[in-house]
């Protein structure tokens, strides 16, 4: 490997562990939608990744990121499906229990899966305390405005902490037909900015903003009081979030350019399982050491 790559590779994951060095995450106070509004009133972005199990949960939870957001995108990263909408409320529950087993500080949210909310209210506000219940967490995301308007106001009134999800909403794929940016066009923006208005007005404490143009979510951003975090919406959303198995270079099918990865945990784990395979193949391991 060239010094080039070696630094492209290495240099994030050296300024993270300075960070680290510098910083007691353990003195920080635990997260909640108090803070992360606290956060926003002092321009302090807010970081944000998914986990689906409890290993996972746990090292990002001492790394001191701030939401962990147990997405659906297990649906794609965990259970292998082409898209999000197979994943069942059972599936999200086991995934969500797991993570909260491994997390101290970070605030835990968790995405209602497809079919859970999107009928009827009723069966919104069970789905989303099966979640609570069940799993233990902080708060759900739900993808939609208008539409599911009545359902976040249900949940919300039973004490229930909303996170919204306008832009690309991935379980409207087959509706959009693209992963494609969303609301470039002004009817779709127009829509996008009355719908992250209405569910602030309903009592949401955050939303996240998919694959829109930039000056948009900076618009959104700066016109809501509640912190908008964004996943290729650009700089000016008042964090970030982004699929842990897609920014530790774990999974590498997808490449978007809103993507930075990190690490390149593909190569890295591939790497030792040769170097395991070779060393029982020529009898190396175990050692007179590593036997009792
Ligand atoms: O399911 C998920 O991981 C998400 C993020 C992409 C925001 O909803």
């Amino acid at each position: 490997m060239s010094d080039v790559q070696v630094s492209i590779m290495y240099y994030p994951y050296l300024c993270i562990s300075k960070l680290l060095d510098m910083t007691d995450f353990r003195t920080l106070p635990k997260i909640t939608t108090h803070v992360l509004q606290e956060m926003k009133l002092k321009g302090e972005k807010i970081a944000m990744l998914t986990a689906y199990d409890f290993s996972m949960a746990k090292i990002i939870d001492k790394a001191g990121i701030d939401i962990i957001l147990v997405g659906d995108s297990a649906s794609n990263v965990m259970a292998g499906n082409e898209t999000t909408l197979p994943i069942t409320l059972e599936q999200m529950i086991y995934h969500a229990t797991s993570v909260v087993r491994g997390v101290d500080r970070a605030l835990i949210v968790v995405d209602l899966p497809f079919g859970t909310y999107q009928g009827d209210s009723k069966e919104a506000l069970q789905s989303a305390i099966r979640i609570m219940k069940e799993a233990g967490a902080s708060a759900i995301k739900m993808e939609g405005g208008k539409e599911i308007i009545e359902s976040v106001k249900r949940i919300l009134s039973a004490g229930i902490p909303v996170m919204g999800h306008l832009g690309l909403t991935p379980q409207s794929i087959y509706k959009f037909g693209t992963y494609s940016v969303r609301a470039q066009e002004e009817e779709e923006a127009k829509k996008l900015r009355e719908d992250a208005l209405l569910l602030e007005k309903a009592g949401c404490f955050g939303i996240v903003l998919e694959k829109i143009p930039a000056k948009l979510a900076q618009e959104v951003s700066q016109s809501l009081k509640i912190p908008v975090i964004g996943i290729g919406a650009g700089h000016h959303c008042d964090g970030q979030v982004l699929v842990l198995h897609d920014m530790l270079g774990i999974n590498q099918d997808f490449s978007p350019r809103f993507l930075r990865r990190y690490h390149n945990l593909f190569a890295e784990i591939s790497g030792a399982v040769a170097n395991y395979i070779h060393d029982v193949k020529t009898e190396d391991f175990p050692s007179e050491k590593e036997q009792y």
